[in-house]
């Protein structure tokens, strides 16, 4: 039977292609996944209480953009941290996690047809692979921005030719950014919404890690947007609070574009379940457990200078928990790496695409610093014996 031709183009997910890379060899010591950016830090204790005392709810359908109290709790937060009034009515929407959301939002508002044409949606090279298939999917051409050292790891949409900028329907942005650990500043974000405002566009704003962050909060682009109709931000609890399997995110925007989302939601959405929303309402109103967490990453932050900082292709992020590794060839490294040390990091070349100006994502390796402290000081100092630079620090994991 035929499979829809439009998805072709898309080469296999980032974790099956590692697997097929290194799983045909043996690991040098016991295997340390430094892969997946899956958070290992504890949760709030408050969370198995809150799903707890709201079991009873797990008979219910639940409401498709949230109940009230999770939105204003989502409101609530959003004033607190970006001094955005939001109505959490109207501009607000809970998502079964951002990778949902971020997919269904392409959908609900991405036109058939822009100027007459089909649309482009513009992506930055390397991305989170969502973006690509959710183009396709809504039937337009992903075009992909390469956010390289020359770019400051941020995509310079601004430097796209006018023709295809007349085309773009949307605008998926990732800051702080997977897998760069950039973070787009109030002006870079400003100079975006300028742009959207002469070409039309709409701006997807992916700050789902916008809470680990190391010298200051990253400005998000709700603050910078002067027309809300042009942004919708999204944001989750699987990063901030270590909440992956929780499934809880949101989005928030203008009150239009938030509309067209939970009316295609209400169709082919799947809601949060109202325990797990009553769990994220109670997260997204706690921040200690937030400071804490952003603590651990420190620890880990600072190993990663300590162990890494002589190495030339190493770059200290901003934030996010990834590492971003020039390594030349991020495919041997990778290889390299599992098999004289069991360490698995992804090659960088599968979050990017090949464009005319090459493949930002080649010469990289991704390491996520997940783990425990004691174990990612032992991958690090695996990828510093094996990338070249001094082998180990004394101190404190
Ligand atoms: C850049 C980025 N966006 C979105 C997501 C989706 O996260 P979730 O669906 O758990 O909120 C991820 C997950 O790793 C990510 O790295």
């Amino acid at each position: 039977m035929q499979l829809p031709a439009r998805f072709s183009d898309l080469p296999d997910y980032p974790f099956p292609r590692l697997r097929a890379l290194l799983d045909a060899h043996a690991p040098g010591a016991e295997p340390l996944s430094m892969a997946i950016g899956e958070p290992t830090h504890p949760y709030p204790a408050f969370v198995a209480e809150t799903l707890a005392a709201n079991a009873h709810l797990w008979g219910r359908y639940p409401p498709n953009e949230g109940t009230p109290d999770l939105r204003a709790a989502i409101a609530d937060w959003l004033a607190r941290r970006y001094g955005a009034a939001l109505d959490p009515d109207r501009e607000v929407c809970a998502l079964n996690g951002t990778r949902e959301g971020l997919f269904g939002a392409c959908l609900a508002l991405c036109p058939e047809r822009k100027n007459g044409v089909r649309p482009t949606v513009l992506i930055p090279n390397p991305f989170y692979q969502c973006y690509a298939a959710a183009a396709l999917a809504a039937g337009a051409e992903p075009v992909y921005v390469n956010a390289t050292a020359e770019t400051g790891f941020l995509p310079d949409f601004a430097a796209v030719d006018p023709e295809t900028l007349a085309r773009t329907a949307l605008v998926y942005v990732c800051s702080p950014a997977n897998p760069q650990g950039a973070v787009a500043t109030r002006d870079w974000w400003r100079a975006l919404f300028a742009l959207a405002e002469r070409h039309d566009f709409r701006v997807l704003a992916d700050e789902c890690y916008s809470e680990i962050w190391r010298a200051a909060p990253p400005p998000g682009a709700l603050e910078a947007a002067e027309d809300r109709e042009r942004v919708v931000a999204f944001h989750s609890l699987s990063k901030r609070s270590n909440l992956p399997g929780l499934r809880a995110g949101f989005c928030a925007g203008g009150a239009g574009a938030v509309a067209a989302i939970k009316r295609l939601r209400a169709y082919g959405g799947a809601p949060c379940p109202l325990p797990a929303q009553a769990a994220a309402a109670a997260c997204w109103r706690d921040e200690t457990h937030v400071v804490e967490n952003r603590a651990l990453y420190a620890g880990k932050w600072a190993l990663a200078d300590a162990i890494l900082g002589g190495l030339p292709g190493y770059r200290a992020p901003e934030a996010g928990f990834f590492l971003w590794v020039e390594t030349g060839d991020g495919e041997a490294a990778a290889l390299a790496l599992w098999r004289a040390h069991g360490v698995r990091v992804v090659p960088g070349a599968y979050f990017a695409r090949r464009t005319p100006a090459g493949d930002p994502g080649a010469g990289f390796i991704r390491v996520a610093l997940v783990a425990p402290a004691a174990e990612t000081r032992r991958g690090l100092e695996a990828i510093a014996a094996v990338l070249g630079a001094p082998r180990s620090v004394e101190g404190e994991t």
